[in-house]
């Protein structure tokens, strides 16, 4: 018999409380400012408020080009004065398409500085490193970080797409944990649970930032999962009286690192949908079938 996992607790982005779901800007391409302050007010009204982006968004996805998805977080933040307040604003750079990734001194400071004035705002609650940089020294880059926090312009340091040992070698030149990883991690990205990225941050208590949390819609559609997987969530959510989506949320909310998981769909209906997660406690049991099925071999 397996008892539901516990609840993992309270979120925590850079000192401060955040829901376990919040909400990703990727996609936020839309058009029209109005249409995305009433996305963005509507995650932030259901309690989304760790408010994810970055400088190379909006160079696909519909976007018309660099910089336009923080762009327009912008103006929806110009629109609605009160909405900055009521987030963590996070942001990410050290991608330089063609190149294609540069965190030197220079480029992470003058990419960091752009975001800023693309989103109005004179400081972001947390900045990540996108991905790694193989030609950055971590000593520099976690010079350059440590600058931009002392000069105010970003409140915590992260790392994306990072593995445990280039986490591990930032941190030594940083003298402290980094405040958030964001890796992938959903139903069929399981990389994160067993590669020592989710080890490490319970290791410092660093905050986890679970990227396509819905396998980027795949979970919906089923394109690219094992067969198997699909009948396992969907077995499971009939069990829980709920939907698929809602359990491959659950199962990424219920590992112990208390992964924040970054929706990223443009509809506020979605966004209220997604709250289900919120309400299902997965057994032991049903956590670890969703693994075997996933990774399609069983467990010893
Ligand atoms: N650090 C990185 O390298 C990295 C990489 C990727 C993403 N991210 C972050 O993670 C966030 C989320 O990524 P994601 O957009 O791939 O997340 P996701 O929540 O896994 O996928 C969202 C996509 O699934 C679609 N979808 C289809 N059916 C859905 C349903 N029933 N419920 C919800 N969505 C459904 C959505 O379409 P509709 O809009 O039509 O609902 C949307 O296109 C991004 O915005 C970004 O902040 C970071």
């Amino acid at each position: 018999m397996s008892e539901p996992l516990p609840s993992p607790g309270p979120r925590f982005v850079a000192g401060r409380e955040v829901g376990p779901l919040g909400f990703g800007c990727w996609r936020l391409t839309t058009a029209s400012t109005d249409d995305a302050a009433h996305l963005v007010e509507t995650a932030i009204d259901l309690g989304c408020t760790l408010v994810d982006t970055a400088d190379v968004y909006g160079l696909d996805w519909g976007g018309t080009g660099w910089g336009t998805c923080e762009q327009r977080l912008g103006a929806v933040l110009a629109a609605r004065p009160g909405l900055r307040d009521r987030m963590v604003l996070a942001t990410k750079g050290g991608i330089d398409p063609g190149v294609p990734y540069d965190a030197s001194p220079a480029r992470l400071t003058t990419a960091c500085e752009a975001s800023l004035r693309r989103l109005g705002v004179d400081h972001v609650d947390l900045y990540l490193v996108h991905r790694p940089d193989l030609l950055a020294h971590p000593a520099e880059v976690a010079d350059t970080l440590l600058s931009l926090r002392t000069r105010g312009l970003i409140g915590a340091i992260g790392l994306s797409n990072h593995s445990a040992a280039q986490t591990a070698a930032l941190e030594h030149h940083l003298g402290e944990p980094v405040a958030a990883v964001q890796p992938e991690l959903s139903v069929a990205a399981l990389g994160a649970v067993r590669d020592g990225v989710l080890d490490r941050a319970m290791r410092h208590d660093t905050a986890v930032l679970a990227w396509s949390p819905l396998a980027g819609g795949r979970v919906t559609t089923g394109e690219g999962l094992r067969p198997a997987l699909v009948d396992v969530l969907d077995g499971i959510a009939a069990g829980h009286d709920t939907t698929r989506e809602a359990v491959a949320l659950a199962f990424v909310l219920a590992h112990p690192s208390r992964p924040v998981a970054l929706l990223g769909t443009q509809r506020p209906d979605r966004i209220a949908d997604a709250q289900r997660a919120l309400t299902v406690r997965l057994t032991r049991a049903e956590w670890y079938t969703i693994v075997e099925a996933s990774e399609g071999v069983a467990l010893p």
